[in-house]
């Protein structure tokens, strides 16, 4: 099976990412064919700031190693290293109807958050669907806000199969039920761009201000609660073992969850649960040069591949004679 998902290095990878997407990328290392990707074109229609796109890039990029994947078991680059996704997305674009970009969310709610209304940010979903399509991808595993984009991905590949042949697998998406939306500290999606993450790296202080800053109700301690209405709870199902959480389900139910308590136990879990990879990851960002060499050779096993949907493409819709 060939899997494949990226993400966007526009700012600290967080909690939601992690059980979102990476964490199920990174388990599907040894019996899959598994494509990862940073994708900083993407961030661009977001991220107008050299140092930060940059830095976020090489970050994310170490995020994913001290997370614990492989680069030799799994072909892991930065989309701008394979500019062969810029001509797919180009040829792609000329047969995606307007109407099917007018009608993503993802671009609406951007613009409502007060992103620049660009053409490249109306147009991601045609970027992210030659990301797909270039490699051939059956599965993309994915949180929940990406279902749609993985439609319009199916929907360009069917045009493009109907109107030149059989050409592209029909992508998939994976979306575990359990961690399909991760919520943010204020209770909504947890989001980069929301302000409301709890990021992956984060320790000491700045992790508690977080944790301690999730948002609860004013129900007093003895009274009983609805942990599924809870994102504290929700977090907290993410991190304790089951054991524990059975009883915390039942001190929610029967009364005598006391939140501020509850809290410093979930911060405690996030902190050990990734204590490794957070010593790890700074190892990886001491040696920068390393990790440059790691993605270029990533970046040379995904041009192979690529070039071989790219020239099969040119043949099918004439621009190789
Ligand atoms: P963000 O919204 O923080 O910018 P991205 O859009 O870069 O995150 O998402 C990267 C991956 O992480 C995607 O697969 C996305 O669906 C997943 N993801 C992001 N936020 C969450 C969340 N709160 N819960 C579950 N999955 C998430
Ligand atoms: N749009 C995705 C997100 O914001 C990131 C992305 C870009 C992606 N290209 C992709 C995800 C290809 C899966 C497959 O999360």
């Amino acid at each position: 099976m060939k899997i494949l998902s990226g993400i966007q290095p526009s700012g600290k990878l967080h909690i939601g990412n992690y059980f979102g997407m990476m964490k199920t990328m990174i388990s599907q290392m040894e019996n899959s064919e598994l494509y990862v990707f940073i994708v900083d074109l993407h961030a661009l229609t977001s991220v107008h700031d050299r140092n930060r796109l940059s830095q976020g890039t090489l970050e994310a990029a170490a995020d994913f190693l001290a997370l614990g994947l492989d680069p030799e078991k799994c072909t892991f680059w930065v989309q701008s290293d394979v500019p062969e996704v810029c001509e797919l997305t180009w040829i792609l674009s000329t047969l995606t109807p307007m109407g099917l970009l007018e009608r993503c969310h993802s671009y609406k709610d951007k613009v409502a958050k007060g992103l620049h209304a660009s053409h490249g940010l109306f147009s991601y979903p045609v970027l992210m669907a030659a990301d797909i399509l270039l490699y051939q991808a059956e599965q993309v595993p994915v949180g929940k806000d990406q279902k749609q984009h993985l439609e319009v991905a199916r929907d360009i590949a069917q045009k493009f199969n109907n109107e030149f042949g059989e050409t592209f697998v029909l992508p998939e998406p994976a979306i575990s039920e359990k961690t399909a939306i991760v919520p943010g500290i204020d209770g909504q999606k947890m989001s980069k761009s929301y302000d409301n993450t709890i990021p992956i790296f984060l320790e000491g202080k700045p992790l508690k201000k977080r944790v301690m800053a999730i948002q609860t109700d004013a129900t007093p301690v003895e009274e009983p609660k609805d942990p599924d209405s809870c994102s504290l709870y929700q977090m907290l199902s993410l991190f304790a073992s089951a054991d524990r959480l059975a009883e915390i389900h039942e001190l929610y139910v029967k009364g005598g969850a006391a939140y501020g308590y509850l809290k410093l136990e979930l911060l405690e879990l996030i902190s050990e649960r990734f204590a490794e990879a957070r010593s790890k990851k700074q190892l990886l960002l001491d040696d920068p040069h390393e990790l440059r060499a790691i993605l270029a050779k990533g970046a040379e096993k995904a041009r192979e591949k690529a070039m071989v949907t790219l020239d099969l493409v040119r043949d099918r819709v004439g621009i190789k004679y």
